[in-house]
């Protein structure tokens, strides 16, 4: 017994010390896959959240009366580490998803751990598990923090205790279609969020409400479900998992943020990315760029964006963590079939928008914007 608990005790030291998890890194797409530590902390009703630390990952503890398990009082986050040629590893913008954490925990009625703990949490979690971060240019480290009301509550009411908890996984790209792309259908009858309701935060409840219309839309064919408002039923709202924006000659349109529609960082990243003077320059001097002269000129418009704007539009794309920029090859909206042909399927504002922001993410260029840790 003892020589097999020292020979287990080598081969985890040897595990631990190999630069890479053993994995098929050519092959990841977007399943779990468990990695060795996850971050654990918990707060009682004062809302001070302790020190917190790495455990090994595994199941948690939750008592069957936890207030996430009853009523759903829970928040999920999403980020994800790179790993550059040099070995280093880069976050992409980590104080936003702890601001949003924020943000969402008031909505929920729940104590958020303050940003500088969530960042650091973040950064414990990445190293602790960084030899399951994809060489560079074979995906990503995924970041998932959880942050959920575990104590025990019967009558409707916020927990007495919350967990914040951080489990990483690497991944490839979202869709099964890879870089190409998807197809989405445009529905009318289910709704993702109301005025008033939680659309706007990113409370888990809003993921399994969609999940109906998107298994339905996926025995169908089709990629993911494109959402409309739930009052006038006309204007774009989102897609299940990702943000969306629409191209028709200069200007580049995207639904505004008013409570129904998630905050995407990547929405936001994109927005900026457009409108920077700074890639305006790098464009002129290069004619494969050309685009971004255009984009500079045009007019980045955050509105209210009809659904019939998709009948005549140029491009349509999607934004999120996980998506990165998902090209759209095709929208059907009421039995009727818009196609989006670019070059190989991907249109060009699409196409440079998605290596402007990736590129930045990988560390492969300046970052004026300072938006990597
Ligand atoms: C993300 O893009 O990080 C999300 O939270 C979407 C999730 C459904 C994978």
């Amino acid at each position: 017994g003892r020589v097999k608990i020292v020979l287990m005790g080598i081969s985890w030291l040897g595990r631990q010390t190999s630069e890479f998890a053993d994995l098929d890194w050519e092959n990841l797409g977007f399943g779990l896959v468990q990695t060795d530590y996850m971050y654990t902390t918990k707060c009682g009703p004062d809302g001070n959240f302790d020190k917190g630390g790495m455990v090994p990952f595994g199941p948690i503890e939750m008592n069957p009366a936890s207030g996430v398990l009853n009523y759903g009082q829970g928040l999920f986050e999403g980020l994800k580490a790179y790993r550059k040629t040099d070995g280093s590893i880069l976050l992409f913008r980590p104080m936003e998803n702890a601001m949003r954490m924020q943000t969402g925990a008031e909505r929920m009625c729940m104590p958020a751990p303050p940003v500088e703990q969530f960042v650091d949490a973040v950064k414990q979690t990445v190293l602790a598990n960084k030899r399951w971060v994809p060489p560079t240019g074979k995906g990503s480290l995924y970041i998932r923090p959880l942050l959920v009301g575990s104590g025990a509550v019967l009558g409707l009411a916020p927990a007495p205790e919350y967990t914040f908890l951080i489990f990483a996984s690497p991944v490839g790209n979202y869709f099964k279609e890879g870089l190409a792309p998807i197809n989405l259908i445009v529905e009318d009858k289910f709704h993702r969020a109301t005025p008033g309701g939680t659309g706007g935060v990113k409370t888990i409840g809003n993921y399994a409400s969609v999940l109906m219309a998107q298994k339905i839309a996926k025995e169908k064919g089709y990629s993911d479900v494109l959402y409309l408002d739930a009052v006038e039923k006309k204007y774009l709202e989102e897609v299940s998992s990702c943000n969306i924006f629409v191209v028709k000659g200069n200007v580049i349109s995207t639904p505004a943020i008013k409570g129904t529609i998630l905050p995407g960082i990547t929405r936001k990243s994109i927005i900026d990315v457009a409108l920077s003077k700074g890639f305006q320059l790098t464009i002129a001097l290069c004619d494969e760029y050309a685009f971004l002269l255009k984009i500079h000129k045009s007019t980045v418009e955050e509105r209210l964006v009809s659904v019939d704007e998709l009948l005549d539009a140029d491009e349509v794309f999607c934004t999120g963590t996980a998506v990165v920029v998902s090209p759209v090859g095709s929208i059907t909206y009421q039995g009727k079939r818009i196609e989006y042909a670019g070059k190989q399927g991907v249109g060009a504002v699409s196409r440079q928008l998605y290596t402007s922001l990736t590129s930045l993410q990988m560390g492969q260029v300046e970052d004026p914007m300072g938006w990597t840790v």
